[in-house]
């Protein structure tokens, strides 16, 4: 069984969809055995509670210091002895403490098809405002392992979505979550708890 702990800092709509997956079978060997949110008004923490998830809510602001932050945020997550972090659209950067510890065991889903439109600054709206300003037909979503760099571990899976005429950088931010982010995301869990990712050299191979 693949326990994992999910991370949040907003609507939690990817935190939805792996929740939804677990119940309905299409994920399996996996527990949710925690929510963390920096954020006390993020809606995904009433995701949680309404699927009888635990969360716990931690953030840089009630602390002196980073520092004091990251190693609280670390013992936080210990507690909870994942197997996988799954960071599900949460906002504060992973010490580098943390992504040590676990490495190839923390994943995050991106709303871009990386290395287009990643990177520090590319998240939320931005990166949809800035593929459109681009001018791009094809733009898409990653779910990838991190590591001690913004967006650069290995790429687990990647799926296209079409830009449109008139799209504005909401309803593709929507389109792109549609079609490719709730869909990637679960299955992206549901390999790594069967053992159907392996990272070598640098790269995740996946087996079906
Ligand atoms: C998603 O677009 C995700 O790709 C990004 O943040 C957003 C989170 O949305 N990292 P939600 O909280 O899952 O609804």
């Amino acid at each position: 069984m693949l326990n994992i702990v999910v991370m949040v800092s907003g609507g939690g709509t990817n935190l939805q969809a792996v929740i939804d997956a677990v119940e309905s079978g299409e994920i399996t060997n996996t527990r949710i055995v925690g929510v963390i949110s920096n954020n006390k008004n993020a809606y995904a923490l009433e995701r949680a509670r309404k699927h009888g998830i635990k969360s716990r809510c931690i953030s840089p602001r009630d602390f002196a210091s980073r520092e004091e932050f990251n190693e609280n945020f670390i013992s936080a997550v210990d507690e909870w002895e994942p197997d996988l972090i799954v960071l599900a659209g949460f906002l504060v950067v992973i010490p580098p403490a943390m992504t040590k510890r676990y490495q190839n065991r923390i994943i995050n889903i991106h709303p871009s098809l990386i290395p287009a439109f990643c990177g520090t600054g590319f998240y939320g709206l931005k990166v949809h405002e800035a593929a459109l300003e681009r001018g791009v037909k094809v733009v898409g979503a990653t779910v990838h392992f991190v590591d001690e760099g913004t967006d650069t571990g290995p790429i687990i899976l990647q799926k296209a979505v079409e830009v449109e005429d008139g799209d504005t950088p909401e309803i593709l931010q929507k389109r792109v979550m549609e079609q490719a982010e709730w869909q990637i995301l679960p299955r992206a869990v549901d390999l790594i708890a069967n053992g159907k990712v392996e990272v070598r050299g640098g790269k995740a191979f996946v087996s079906r």
